[in-house]
C-alpha cells in the first residue's frame, strides 16, 4: 500500500488533535466494520458562523488520523455553510489521493464534520441547507 507524502506528513504529526472545551457543536461518528471512531469539536463565530476552531479525536487507522487532520485544516475559517464542501473527495484530493481500501477512512472525516455542524444547528435552531440529520448519534461512545 502507498501513501502520499502529505498522508504520512498528517499521520506523523496530525494537526488540531485534542478536546474544545464549551464547544459549539460535537459530532461523533463510526464505521461499524473497522471499529474505528472519530469526534470532530467546533468553534463557531455566533455572529458571522465561521468556525473559529476545530479540534478532533480519533481512535482508528493512521488514514482516519490523517484525514480527520486535513479535515480540520480545511474546515477552519470556513462558515458552517461553507463547511459543506468539505466533503471526503476534497479531503482526499488536499491528501494527493488515498488507496482505494482506505476511501471510507475519509468518509469518517466528512461524516463527523456533518454530525458536528448538526449538533450545532440543532442547539442554534438553524438550518443548513444541504445538511442531512448523522445516520448514527454514538455520541456515548468512548474515545
Ligand atoms: Fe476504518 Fe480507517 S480502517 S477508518
Amino acid at each position: 500500500m502507498m501513501y502520499s507524502e502529505k498522508v504520512m506528513d498528517h499521520f506523523n504529526n496530525p494537526r488540531n488533535v485534542g478536546e474544545i472545551e464549551d464547544a459549539s457543536g460535537v459530532g461523533t461518528v463510526g464505521n461499524a466494520k473497522c471499529g474505528d471512531i472519530m469526534r470532530m469539536y467546533l468553534d463557531i463565530d455566533p455572529e458571522t458562523k465561521v468556525i473559529r476552531e476545530c479540534k478532533f479525536k480519533t481512535f482508528g487507522c493512521g488514514a482516519a488520523v490523517a484525514t480527520s487532520s486535513m479535515a480540520t485544516e480545511l474546515v477552519k475559517g470556513k462558515t458552517i455553510y461553507e463547511a459543506l464542501q468539505v466533503t471526503n473527495k476534497a479531503v482526499m484530493e488536499a491528501l494527493d489521493g488515498l488507496p482505494p481500501v482506505k476511501v471510507h477512512c475519509s468518509l469518517l472525516a466528512e461524516e463527523a464534520i456533518h454530525a458536528a455542524l448538526w449538533d450545532y444547528a440543532k442547539k442554534e435552531g438553524l438550518e443548513i441547507p444541504g445538511l442531512e440529520e448523522p445516520k448514527a448519534d454514538i455520541s456515548e461512545e468512548p474515545v
